[in-house]
């Protein structure tokens, strides 16, 4: 068999959420809730909806690969110029980008310990030297993190909100950051949840005054969290055009279908319904803590769609459990956190379902 590039030997492939048909499948059950991949649990917007079956005529060309109308949407949303922005499958994908434009094998990256892992495994795959952080109280200690940072580091990684501890860091923070890595460092700053965080007094405001400001600096959005639409893949970076223009050059040609991006622009100007998300969200996200917090969980604050919670038992073993009832959430083994969940929030029922199973296994499972 012909080896693979050292450096793949290395990497852990990463682990999504179970999906609910693997469920059913597995333990033939109909009814079964996810609370594991931090979706919107309204799903998407009808009127995204609504422009993604229109575009079904379009299936059989090529769509344009640049995106150019969503490209311009979003340059007049951030008030930023089109070229500044990058669209990707996923916001995942301009995590990959970004490494396969800018890793040379040993160059460095910076990341914090409990941050998305999705950076590290990247990082990795490029053969670059990962650097790990640790936190404070759960939450990236950036001053510590620019001092990991050397004139060899490439990239720092911020998820902010980080996922999955549900933590976030100030706009004095971020902006010191920015001031104390060198300026041959790349600062990734993963906004995938802003939208849940954005109301919180002192949480970054990145676009588009800081973003302009530095040219090392990449801010990242999704569709996929606050506007219900994980499934289409689409995320997006914003930075300078001539790091953009890098980006571009080695994305795949033809890297998000044409009803994805009719679906993005039509959920861009549906803010209503991102609001009403939100508001679901934060409500329930209030009985999700409580109710945990009864249970003898040990729960974060978050700002985000999700919490992250110490678990009375080891979280793998009560992600079995849980889906035996029909529940998934999500154990943190890979980020080294044997007694941690994380679990998204869901609508009234679906959190009431977890509630229901959560009594009925608690007690039950192996400490
Ligand atoms: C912090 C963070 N960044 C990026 C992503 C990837 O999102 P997507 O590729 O769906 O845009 C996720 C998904 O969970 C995430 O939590």
């Amino acid at each position: 068999m012909i080896a693979p590039r050292r450096a793949l030997r290395e990497v852990f492939p990463y682990q999504p959420g179970k999906s609910i048909a693997s469920v059913q499948r597995e333990f033939g059950l109909k009814s079964v809730v996810k609370l594991a991949s931090n979706e919107n649990p309204l799903g998407p917007s009808p009127r995204a909806m609504a422009a993604y079956r229109k575009a079904e005529k379009f299936c059989g060309l090529y769509p344009e690969g640049t995106s150019p109308e969503l490209r311009a949407a979003l340059a007049a949303f951030h008030q930023v110029e089109p070229e500044s922005i990058i669209i990707g499958n996923g916001s995942d994908e301009i995590i990959r980008l970004l490494c396969e434009a800018f890793l040379d094998p040993e160059d460095e990256v910076v990341v914090s310990q409990h941050g998305f892992i999705r950076f590290k495994q990247q990082a990795s795959m490029m053969g670059a030297r990962v650097i790990e952080v640790p936190m404070t109280d759960w939450t990236h200690d950036l001053p510590l993190m620019a001092k990991a940072a050397s004139p060899r580091t490439k990239l720092v990684f911020v998820a902010n909100p980080n996922n999955p501890t549900g933590t976030y860091n100030t706009h004095d923070e971020v902006e010191q950051l920015l001031a104390a890595v060198p300026k041959t460092a790349l600062v990734v700053l993963d906004e995938a949840y802003f939208q849940y965080a954005e109301g919180i007094p002192g949480y970054t405001r990145t676009l588009p005054g800081l973003a302009r400001a530095h040219d090392n600096l990449v801010v990242m959005r999704t569709f996929s969290k606050a506007y219900g639409l994980a499934g289409l893949r689409v995320g997006y970076g914003v930075a300078d055009p001539e790091l953009t223009g890098w980006l571009d050059r080695i994305r795949m040609p033809f890297n998000v279908s044409l009803p994805a991006q009719r679906a993005c622009l039509e959920a861009l100007k549906d803010g209503p319904f991102v609001k009403r998300g939100i508001a679901v969200n934060d409500a329930q996200r209030v009985v999700v803590a409580r109710t945990l917090g009864e249970m003898g969980f040990g729960v974060g604050e978050s700002a985000t769609n999700f919490v992250f919670a110490r678990s009375p038992v080891p979280g793998r073993e009560l992600f079995k459990a849980l889906v035996r009832q029909g529940v998934i959430v999500r154990s943190l083994d890979e980020y080294g956190l044997t007694h941690h969940i994380r679990v998204s929030i869901g609508t009234a029922a679906q959190n009431k379902a977890l509630f229901g199973a959560l009594k009925k296994v608690l007690a039950k499972v192996p400490a």
